[in-house]
């Protein structure tokens, strides 16, 4: 195809606004899929993922489409990931296109991910086509709608704004024409060097990682000896293509074009959206800039529960291959035994993590509190220490400086949520950095703690905004903290999986509610023992676990000596069932 036929484009809506109807009924117009295949919802990809053999989720879709000249054209719809964790993600699909089809339901007008999607298109300088849908239902308000589109953005007035019924299909002909007139072709030099953006990167066990890329620069073909920059990885790659959407093996991709690339490499973190492909010789001079490697957010020891280490090594070793974002290391805890420390993008992909070992591995596994990276500045010593484990923060008298890494949180939410929104955002210890208002939306942005955001603070925001905001995070710099360490030791003996690090104006009720709850939770023994909570080598919180059969109980209080024996004795035997873990996740 030549370049000037070629379109690469999106589709961008806010959730239920029609993106799969509308994907489906471009596919189907173009004749790239029949209609029964588009009633079975072939976006729905198990099934060739199944029959192919390779990892094709959210893939790019090539269709032609064939105008009122007779004129055939390339059509590649570029698939975008749908979860706030990976806002990045969305983003590098987007700078994969050169325009979006901005989708908004007639029945509900401008939402907050419209709003969102709007942004990151005007980011990444692209071409918007605004189409309003579902205008055959009877509780559309087009007219409202309309309104919304252009006070988000003056260009999209009545003469440019389309009115389409994605599920009859009317208006389609006017969308696949828009898209011929008003998203630009790819520019860039089929004979230059290669220069390729990979927007999307799985592991497949059989065939390594596959990554779609687009072609910016140059040809890649089937023969190349292939290097991705962001790692220097070498590769020959094992299979070029598209999908139309099964896959077509190909032996070119050139400059404009899209497609997938079977690497053959076997370690799934070696290669990860926003990387570069360039040929070995004679490769690109420079990668795209901006490639952000995915970082870990929070941390947290994960332990077999009942279970064997060896059981939990194995399932940890096999779920991180298809996982990238998901790391992990040895751990050893007196408390808790053998284990790891695992590194998630958030809580909610903690809980993903857990749910898979239990559904695919029958392991059930004890996962301890999370907490963000600290880093720390100790006497006597110029290079601060990143720490991401609380155990190992230094004792108070031994520090100079504390930080903790923040973000910047983008919110999207109608305009009066303003105040429970900033009531929320401030308790998480939120700056405000930026308000905008766009219509009947807001968009706050905050400068945030990761260790603020990552405990459920989405899903706060949900429910103090009844489900309509949204939440997209940037990282930031590390920041000052008045953090200290919590210990807590039961029957005087520190256990190391209760220690906590956390902002001094929390800890003093933190400290208060634990030691209570320890008090239930742990089981009990013969004889009573204390929960004590220590910071800065001061108790401030106390509890008392009773004895088991009150006959037991010696009379009430520990002698000094039996206290000494005991500091002096053997490690601590105490259970903490999982129980433990959950209410301290709780309490947040
Ligand atoms: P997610 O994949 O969940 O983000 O949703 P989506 O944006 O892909 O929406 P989807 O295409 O699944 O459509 C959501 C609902 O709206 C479905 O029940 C569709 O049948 C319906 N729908 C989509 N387009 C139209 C339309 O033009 N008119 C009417 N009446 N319903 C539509």
């Amino acid at each position: 195809q030549r370049q000037e036929n070629i379109r690469n484009f999106a589709i961008i809506a806010h959730i239920d606004h029609g993106k799969s109807t509308l994907a489906d009924r471009i596919m189907e117009t173009t004749n790239t899929i029949s209609n029964r295949e588009a009633s079975a919802q072939l976006l729905d990809d198990m099934e060739v993922e199944k029959a192919h053999g390779v990892t094709v989720k959210s893939r790019t879709v090539r269709n032609y489409y064939v105008d009122a000249n007779g004129d055939e054209f390339e059509y590649n719809l570029i698939d975008t990931p749908g979860h706030v964790d990976f806002n990045y993600e969305v983003s590098r699909s987007l700078s994969a296109t050169d325009g979006v089809l901005l989708l908004v339901d007639a029945t509900k007008g401008v939402q907050a991910q419209t709003v969102a999607n709007y942004r990151l298109a005007m980011d990444a300088n692209l071409t918007i086509i605004p189409i309003i849908n579902k205008i055959d239902n009877l509780m559309a308000d087009v007219e409202k709608t309309a309104a919304e589109l252009l006070d988000l953005d003056e260009r999209f007035t009545p003469e440019v704004t389309l009115h389409i019924s994605a599920k009859t299909g009317l208006g389609i002909e006017s969308v696949l024409e828009a898209i011929r007139d008003r998203i630009p072709a790819p520019v860039g030099d089929p004979n230059a060097p290669l220069k390729g953006l990979i927007f999307d990167s799985k592991f497949d066990p059989y065939q390594g990682v596959v990554v779609q890329a687009r072609i910016f620069e140059g040809t890649l073909s089937s023969q190349d000896q292939l290097r991705f920059m962001a790692k220097d990885v070498q590769t020959q790659s094992k299979e070029i293509g598209f999908f139309d959407p099964m896959s077509r093996k190909t032996t070119s991709l050139a400059a404009g074009d899209v497609g997938y690339i079977i690497t053959g490499i076997k370690d799934p973190r070696a290669v990860q959206v926003g990387d570069t492909v360039t040929t070995k010789k004679n490769g690109a001079a420079e990668p795209f800039p901006g490639y952000q490697q995915i970082e870990p957010m929070v941390y947290a020891g994960l332990y077999p529960k009942g279970g064997e280490y060896s059981d939990l090594k194995l399932a940890i070793e096999k779920l991180s291959l298809n996982d990238a974002a998901f790391q992990y290391e040895p751990e050893q805890s007196e408390a808790l035994g053998m284990g790891f420390r695992g590194g998630f993008l958030g809580i909610f992909h903690l809980q993903i993590i857990r749910e898979r070992l239990k559904a695919e591995f029958g392991l059930d596994v004890l996962t301890t509190m999370p907490n963000s990276t600290f880093r720390v500045t100790v006497k006597n010593q110029d290079a601060p220490l990143y720490i991401e484990n609380p155990n190992q923060f230094p004792r108070y008298n031994e520090l100079v400086k504390v930080e903790e890494p923040y973000v910047r949180a983008k919110i999207t939410a109608p305009n009066e949520q303003l105040n429970d929104i900033m009531r929320l955002a401030e308790c998480r210890r939120g700056e405000l950095a930026d308000l905008e208002t766009i219509g009947d939306m807001l968009l706050i942005t905050y400068r945030m703690p990761i260790s603020e955001i990552a405990y459920d603070f989405f899903n706060e925001l949900k429910s103090v905004s009844h489900g309509f905001a949204t939440l997209s995070t940037e990282r930031d710099d590390f920041g000052p903290s008045d953090l200290v360490r919590l210990d807590i030791a039961i029957d005087y003996v520190d256990i190391d999986a209760l220690t906590f690090v956390m902002h001094r104006l929390r800890v003093e009720s933190f400290a208060q509610e634990i030691t209570q709850r320890l008090k239930d939770l742990v089981p009990r023994k013969l004889q009573a023992m204390p929960v004590q909570a220590t910071v800065e080598g001061r108790v401030i919180a106390r509890s008392d676990i009773p004895p088991l059969r009150k006959a037991a109980a010696s009379g009430g209080k520990t002698s000094k000596k039996q206290q000494q024996m005991r500091r002096q004795g053997q490690k601590a035997q105490i259970e903490l069932p999982q129980t433990v873990f959950d209410a301290i996740l709780d309490m947040n």
